[in-house]
C-alpha cells in the first residue's frame, strides 16, 4: 500500500531520541496532555460525550491539537482511549464522570468468552485511523504524532473486572483459576492490538506507545507469563507486518506502569521496544545502571510535582534530566497529568526541561 503524503516534519527531536541519536534539546510530551486540565477540552466535553469525541475525527483531532497550540511540546498523541478495543470486541464501555470507565457486562468466566467478537479493525476502528490522518495534516509537521494502545493484560483486566479497581482481584483470580483461558483471551486481544497498531502507522502515526497500565498487579512470574509474552509478540509482529507491507518501521515505547525492577530489566534488555516508559517510583540512576546502555528511557516526574511552586517544578525537572542524562531520554511525567493541575505548572515543567 502506498503511504499517505504528509507535510514535512519540522521537529523530529522525539524520533531522534527514540532511536538513541543525540539531540540538541530534550524532547518532552505529557501523558494525558489533551485532557480535563485544559479549559478548551472541558468546553468540547461539555457538548459531547467522551466516546463521541473519540469517534468523530474532527473533534478528536481538535482536542489532540489543543495542548500543541498552548505549549512548546515536542510530540502530540492522538486523542482516543485504550478501551476502544474492548468496545470493538463487543463489550459496552461507559465513561462515568467521577468514576471512570465502566463495563456493565464484564467477562465473568470462560463461558462468557463467546460474547467476544474478533473485530475487523480496518473497519470497526477506522475512526481512529481517520483521526490520525486528519491530525497529521492539521499538525503541518509541527511535531510528530504518537499512536497508542493498551497492552493485552491491561485490557483483559478491564474486561474481567468491569472497570477500575485498586486490587483487580477478579482479573488476577483468572490467571490462577483459568490459566489456559487467560492465555486464550490475551491472545485474542493481542491479535486485535497488532492489527490496530499497523493500521495506526498506515494512517500516519510516527511513534507508538503501548500502555501496560496494570503491570503493578503482577509479580515477576505473572509479568513474564501474562504481560511480557504479549508485549514481545506485539512489537515483533507489528514490525514484521510493516516490513511485509513495505511501510517504514516506527519506534515503539512500552510503558508497564508499576512493573517491578526485575520485570523492567527483562523488558529493557529484551530490546523488543526502543523506549521504556517509567513511572515516578523508579529511581532514574538505578534504572540507567540496571537496564543497559541501549534502552531509551521515558518519564518519570511524579504528576503531583505539578502542584509545587513553579520554581520547585523547574528545579525538579532539571534535576530529573541530570539523573537520566541528556541522551537516550524523553522527558514526561511518570503517569497521566491530573485533571486539576494548574496550567502554569505545565509551562514551568516544559521550561525546566528545555532549559537544560
Ligand atoms: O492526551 C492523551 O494522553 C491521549 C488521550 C488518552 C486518554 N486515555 C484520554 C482520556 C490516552 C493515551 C488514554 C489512555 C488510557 N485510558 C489509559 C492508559 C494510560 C493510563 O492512564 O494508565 C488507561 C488506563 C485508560 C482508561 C481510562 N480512560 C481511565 C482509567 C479513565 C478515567 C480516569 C480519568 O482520568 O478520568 C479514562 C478516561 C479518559 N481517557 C479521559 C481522557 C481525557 C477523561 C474522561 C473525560 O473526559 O471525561
Amino acid at each position: 500500500m502506498a503511504q499517505i503524503e504528509f507535510p514535512e516534519l519540522k521537529n523530529d527531536l522525539i524520533l531522534k531520541a527514540a532511536k538513541g541519536e543525540p539531540v540538541e534539546r530534550i524532547p518532552i510530551w505529557i501523558m494525558r496532555q489533551a485532557g480535563r486540565y485544559l479549559p478548551e477540552f472541558q468546553e468540547i466535553r461539555s457538548k459531547h460525550d467522551f466516546f463521541s469525541v473519540c469517534q468523530t475525527p474532527a473533534l478528536a483531532s481538535e482536542v489532540t491539537l489543543q495542548p500543541i497550540k498552548r505549549f512548546d511540546l515536542d510530540a502530540s498523541i492522538i486523542f482516543s482511549d485504550i478501551l476502544v478495543i474492548p468496545q470493538a470486541m463487543g463489550l459496552i464501555v461507559e465513561m462515568v464522570p467521577g468514576t471512570g470507565p465502566v463495563l456493565p457486562q464484564p467477562i465473568k468466566d470462560p463461558s462468557d468468552l463467546i460474547r467476544l467478537i474478533q473485530p475487523n479493525v480496518e473497519k470497526d476502528l477506522k475512526y481512529v485511523g481517520d483521526a490520525i490522518t486528519l491530525t497529521r495534516h492539521k499538525l503541518e509537521g509541527k511535531v510528530p504524532l504518537i499512536g497508542f494502545t493498551g497492552a493485552a493484560w491491561t485490557l483483559m483486566s478491564y474486561m474481567i473486572q468491569g472497570g477500575g479497581s485498586s486490587t483487580m482481584t477478579k482479573a488476577r483470580q483468572w490467571l490462577y483459576k483459568y490459566p489456559e483461558e487467560s492465555h486464550k483471551l490475551l491472545q485474542m486481544i493481542t491479535d486485535v492490538i497488532i492489527d490496530y497498531l499497523v493500521m495506526q502507522v498506515k494512517a500516519g502515526a510516527q511513534l507508538l506507545q503501548v500502555f501496560e497500565s496494570h503491570a503493578d498487579f503482577l509479580n515477576d512470574e505473572l509479568f513474564d507469563n501474562y504481560s511480557f509474552k504479549y508485549l514481545k509478540e506485539i512489537s515483533e509482529k507489528v514490525r514484521q507486518r510493516l516490513k511485509e507491507e513495505n511501510i517504514p518501521e516506527v519506534p515503539m515505547i512500552a510503558f508497564p506502569k508499576g512493573a517491578t525492577m526485575n520485570s523492567l530489566e527483562i523488558l529493557a534488555k529484551s530490546k523488543t521496544y526502543e523506549v521504556l516508559g517509567l513511572d515516578w517510583t523508579v529511581n532514574p540512576i538505578e534504572a540507567r545502571k540496571r537496564f543497559g546502555s541501549d534502552i531509551v528511557l521515558q518519564g518519570n516526574l511524579d504528576p503531583c510535582t505539578l502542584y509545587a511552586s513553579e520554581e520547585e517544578i523547574i528545579n525538579r525537572s532539571k534535576n530529573m534530566v541530570k539523573m537520566f542524562g541528556k541522551t537516550r531520554y524523553i522527558a514526561n511525567l511518570g503517569h497521566g497529568i491530573q485533571p486539576d493541575t494548574p496550567i502554569a505548572s505545565v509551562t514551568a515543567l516544559i521550561k525546566g526541561i528545555h532549559s537544560v
